[in-house]
């Protein structure tokens, strides 16, 4: 019954019908969901394994909001692996690969780097590279006069001798003491030869006091997934990336429902037993029951609804968004988590994959474009306005980089020969990603409300058992009246 509601329908075809409010404080909303079987989340949200969006800082960024990242694999393996390490080194409180420049750069480099990357200071090292820590450069410690730009960063610095530091391995307790004693704001960590190990910062120190709900495992390590293929070192990859300690492996094909997957998820399970194999991606019910019982602890959901993605327009194949991720609940119910990825270009669309099926969310564009996902921001010189790059995977300027990065030359004549199904598009710089989870949040839990209930779980709940008294369809007139602004 429900399943003619969803045929060819997608996120601009539905609203919901608002029900008697129960939420007192919409604050108090959980979000709380399932990201795999034996992996949970506080906000059902991933951030998708692409090369413009999630390397370490994006993984970190999202466990402490309590989503998860998913590492992308355009990477070496020991790259990647690395990558992985960040994240489960990084305990949300220390910045373990700070940004620095040696002591003879100019203030104007350290100016650059620090409205480029968004930092309000910088470690400088005794030379380029040696990873020796000379001094602190602070934003404030620069002259205002732009006169003095040519000045070099070891004149203006806070030197080696009269800093506050760190040592590896202190706690939490330990640095907020010392920053708090000493009415600084930043603590380098260095070790016995002066080695730059880190730095602390009381922002940080407070950011990760105030997130509660952040993803961690059971040693207080923020959790982080990571990409596979399904060919070629997808083996020697699976076991660097979980030696390095990933909460998950995605297996990650354009066409999951294939016999290519089949073989790697058989050749997976077999070496990695206890890993957490999420495996995608898939748009239909055949699909998800096939990877279900392939013991994938997570359905991935979307074929060609992304942004940067052609494959709809290139080859007619795909199932719309919405349809899909319904379609496999309705094949697989609750026995396995969903993942809805792609296609969801407004906070309510992350709404409806939710209260549709999905168990979590894995966005690209609308997470693209933030400080924390990788690349620069390009500032256009005649309007000042900012932006990022955001591509497909299949973009062709994707896969040069996947292959070269991955140093797979077999793979990248195999790759080249395939047309693309992918695009690269400018997206507008959007500052931290923490204020798009905070906005995403905020709007999820108003969704709650409007359902007439107090946690996601139960709103999902009331429409999966009655979709058809729940939504309603979309006239092009009414399309017209709730989003034409
Ligand atoms: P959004 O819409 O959130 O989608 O930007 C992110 C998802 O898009 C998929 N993806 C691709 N699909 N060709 C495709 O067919 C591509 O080049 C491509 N790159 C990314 C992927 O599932 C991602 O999570």
């Amino acid at each position: 019954m429900s399943r003619d509601l969803f045929d060819g329908r997608t996120f601009d075809d539905f609203l919901f019908r608002p029900r008697l409010g129960r939420a007192g404080s919409r604050a108090k909303v959980r979000l709380a969901s399932p990201f795999s079987k034996g992996l949970a989340l506080e906000l059902p949200i991933v951030s998708a394994n692409m090369d413009s969006v999630t390397g370490a800082d994006m993984a970190r960024a999202m466990a402490l909001e309590g989503g998860i990242g998913i590492v992308h694999r355009a990477l070496s393996i020991e790259e990647q692996a690395r990558e992985v390490e960040r994240v489960k080194r990084s305990h949300g409180w220390i910045v373990e690969d700070p940004l620095r420049l040696p002591r003879g750069a100019t203030i104007r480099e350290a100016r650059e780097a620090t409205r480029r990357h968004g930092v309000t200071g910088l470690l400088i090292e005794e030379e380029r590279g040696s990873g020796v820590l000379a001094g602190l450069l602070s934003k404030r410690d620069m002259p205002w006069d732009v006169g003095r730009d040519l000045e070099l960063v070891e004149r203006h610095m806070t030197p080696f001798d009269r800093l506050h530091v760190g040592r590896p391995g202190m706690s939490p307790d330990e640095a907020t003491r010392i920053l708090y004693e000493h009415r600084i704001e930043k603590l380098p960590v260095v070790d016995e030869g002066r080695r730059i190990r880190g730095l602390i910062t009381k922002s940080d120190i407070l950011l990760s006091r105030d997130r509660p709900d952040s993803t961690k495992d059971g040693k207080g390590r923020l959790r982080v997934g990571a990409a596979v293929g399904a060919r070629g070192d997808y083996i020697q990859r699976a076991e660097a990336l979980l030696a390095a300690g990933a909460d998950a492996l995605v297996v990650d094909i354009a066409h999951g429902h294939s016999e290519v997957m089949a073989e790697a998820m058989r050749e997976l399970t077999r070496r990695f037993p206890s890993a957490e194999l999420v495996a995608g991606n898939v748009g239909t019910a055949e699909g998800a029951r096939f990877l279900r019982d392939l013991g994938a602890a997570a359905v991935k959901v979307g074929i060609g609804p992304g942004r940067g993605c052609r494959t709809r327009l290139e080859t007619a194949a795909g199932v719309p968004q919405l349809q899909a991720v319904h379609e496999a609940w309705l094949a697989l119910g609750d026995s396995v988590p969903i993942i809805a990825d792609g296609g969801m270009r407004h906070d309510k669309d992350v709404v409806l994959a939710l209260l549709c099926g999905a168990s979590s969310v894995m966005l690209g564009s609308l997470l693209s474009g933030t400080d924390e996902a990788p690349g620069r921001v390009i500032e256009d010189p005649a309007t000042r306005e900012k932006r990022k790059i955001y591509r497909g995977m299949t973009s062709p300027q994707a896969v040069l980089d996947t292959h070269y990065g991955a140093g797979d030359e077999e793979d990248l004549e195999r790759a080249l020969e395939t047309p693309s199904e992918g695009q690269e598009m400018q997206v507008p710089y959007r500052g931290s990603v923490r204020d798009v989870l905070h906005r995403i949040r905020g709007h999820l839990r108003s969704a709650v409300s409007y359902a007439g209930e107090t946690s996601l779980g139960a709103a999902r709940a009331v429409l999966l058992e009655h979709p058809e008294e729940f939504l309603v369809p979309l006239s092009a007139a009414s399309r017209r009246e709730s989003y034409e602004r």
